[in-house]
């Protein structure tokens, strides 16, 4: 397939665009224009496809690009919090598009005969649809997990020998794999093909029933670069380098995302894959009954008022409660007032990376209030207030003493070592990890129970009426 000169320079530019929407997309104050670097991207390189003189059938296109904004456009609408599982489901439609292109061109070519499909161009049909195949039917898992449909078992499901078995299906399918590319055009090869397409289908299910349901944001990363990886081998399949840069950027986007994930949570890649994290902890009853010393809104409100520095740690109880704007109107109150106000954003609050900064840019808070963790840990003991809003897992002083707890390890904002802690919370249940929290019975802290939208409202109008004003 040829291509004009003018369309590789359309390519090219294309490219360049992807990689500075990446760049751009790191940075909140540029992230919005790295958004549009890659639509324009990924329009300029749909327009130059279709004007290619080899493509015949535009009613085709205009079906594809339809059902693309069918899709696309309501799954771009969904809430904050089901972000998640909406990346999953980009991801699968990736896998698909992937596969179903890496299956069209093995039948097509299998039936023109001997020299359609050379060593080279199998090798890249075979691993495009393996990857592809496995990462719909694991992104599809995935995004059922997260989105906790009742017939999908949210604990990792585990049964003895599955490594084994998994081993083995991998086994057939790349003997196969081997068979197809040896001989591409041999009489058994669709049904080869079809056999190693059915394997990689059911080991993308496989992969993911012994993950649990939280490890999602993780794994979902991870099929990422699979993705990935397969739009670089269609690249490679149909000789398009436009496929092949942005697949490579977008599988090692995802690998880096997954280790940067990984070590946030103090977690390995085979812990997360393998480990069966999340599994019922059972609760160790014991020793004296922990006590949780409560604060009303006033006193609150009035400690909150003294201070010179106030440190606010949201969590995941923020994102659940859609606390941001009320946490806006908390900010505005104490800044009147001259008082500092910094966010600590620890890398893996909440369930999806950059979840926080999402939530606060939302509610138009200033990006340079928000201070990153270890920023933010050497400010700790200077801080008059933590203000903990529906975090629990990254506060979390076990995670720096206690060698037998699962999140011993992780890297943890340091909320004990303000002067005062105040924990917004609805009840005693514990965080994602499902284990205790020592912070929330230290003698510093004192809980503010209920929702944290609720709370922060009340705080806000104790602030507002001027109460405690001295
Ligand atoms: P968690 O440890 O999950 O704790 C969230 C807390 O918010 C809970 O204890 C819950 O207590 C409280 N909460 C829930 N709804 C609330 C509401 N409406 N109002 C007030 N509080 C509410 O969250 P975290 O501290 O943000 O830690 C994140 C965890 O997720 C870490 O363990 C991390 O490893 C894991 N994780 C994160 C990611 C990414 S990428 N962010 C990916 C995978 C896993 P109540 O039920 O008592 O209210």
């Amino acid at each position: 397939m040829a291509m004009t000169g003018v369309t590789q320079f359309a390519y090219l530019v294309a490219s360049v665009l992807f990689i500075f929407a990446l760049h751009w997309m790191n940075a909140p104050a540029t992230a919005r224009r790295g958004v549009r670097a890659g639509v324009a991207a990924t329009a300029i390189a749909v327009v130059f496809t279709w004007a290619q003189p080899f493509i015949i059938h535009h009613w085709w296109i205009v079906g594809a690009i339809a059902a693309g904004f069918i899709v696309g456009v309501p799954l771009s609408m969904v809430p904050l919090t089901a972000v998640p599982q909406r990346t999953a489901l980009s991801h699968a439609f990736g896998g698909a598009a992937a596969g179903l292109v890496g299956t069209a061109e093995f039948y097509l070519g299998w039936q023109e005969g001997p020299g359609h499909l050379t060593t080279f161009k199998m090798v890249a049909l075979v691993l495009e649809c393996i990857l592809g195949y496995l990462t719909l039917t694991g992104s599809l898992m995935a995004a059922g997990k997260l989105q906790e449909i009742s017939w999908i078992p949210q604990r990792p499901v585990t049964y003895p020998g599955q490594n084994i078995v998994n081993l083995i299906l991998l086994a057939v399918a790349i003997g196969l794999a081997v068979a197809v590319i040896i001989n591409p055009t041999a009489p058994a090869a669709p049904l080869w093909f079809a056999i190693i397409i059915g394997l990689a289908l059911l080991f993308g299910f496989l992969l993911i029933i012994p993950i649990g349901g939280a490890d999602m944001p993780t794994v979902i990363a991870i099929l990422n670069a699979y993705a990935g990886l397969s739009a670089v081998a269609m690249g490679f399949a149909l000789d398009n380098r436009l496929l092949i840069t942005a697949g490579a950027l977008d599988g090692s986007s995802g690998l880096i995302l997954a280790i940067i994930m990984c070590k946030a949570m103090n977690r390995s890649f085979i812990n997360v894959l393998f480990g069966a994290f999340g599994q019922v902890q059972k609760v160790i009853v014991g020793g004296e009954a922990k006590v949780y010393k409560s604060e009303t809104v006033e006193g609150a409100a009035q400690v909150l008022e003294q201070a010179n520095l106030v440190v606010i740690i949201p969590g995941y109880g923020m994102a659940v409660a859609q606390a941001q704007h009320k946490i806006r109107e908390l900010y505005d109150q104490l800044k009147k007032r001259g008082i500092t106000v910094k966010f600590a954003i620890h890398p893996v609050a909440g369930r999806m990376p950059g979840h926080m900064n999402v939530l606060l840019a939302e509610a138009d808070i200033p990006y340079t209030d928000l201070v990153e963790m270890e920023e933010i840990n050497t400010d700790m003991p200077q801080a008059d207030v933590a203000l903990v809003v529906g975090a629990n897992d990254v506060v979390n002083p076990a995670a720096r003493t206690d060698k037998t707890s699962p999140i011993y390890g992780m890297p943890i904002i340091d909320a004990d070592k303000a002067r005062m802690v105040f924990a917004i919370k609805r009840s005693k249940n514990p965080g994602f990890a499902g284990i205790d929290n020592e912070l929330y019975f230290a003698d510093r802290t004192w809980m503010l129970f209920g929702d944290a939208k609720a709370v922060i409202g009340e705080l806000v109008k104790q602030l507002a009426s001027g109460s405690g004003m001295h």
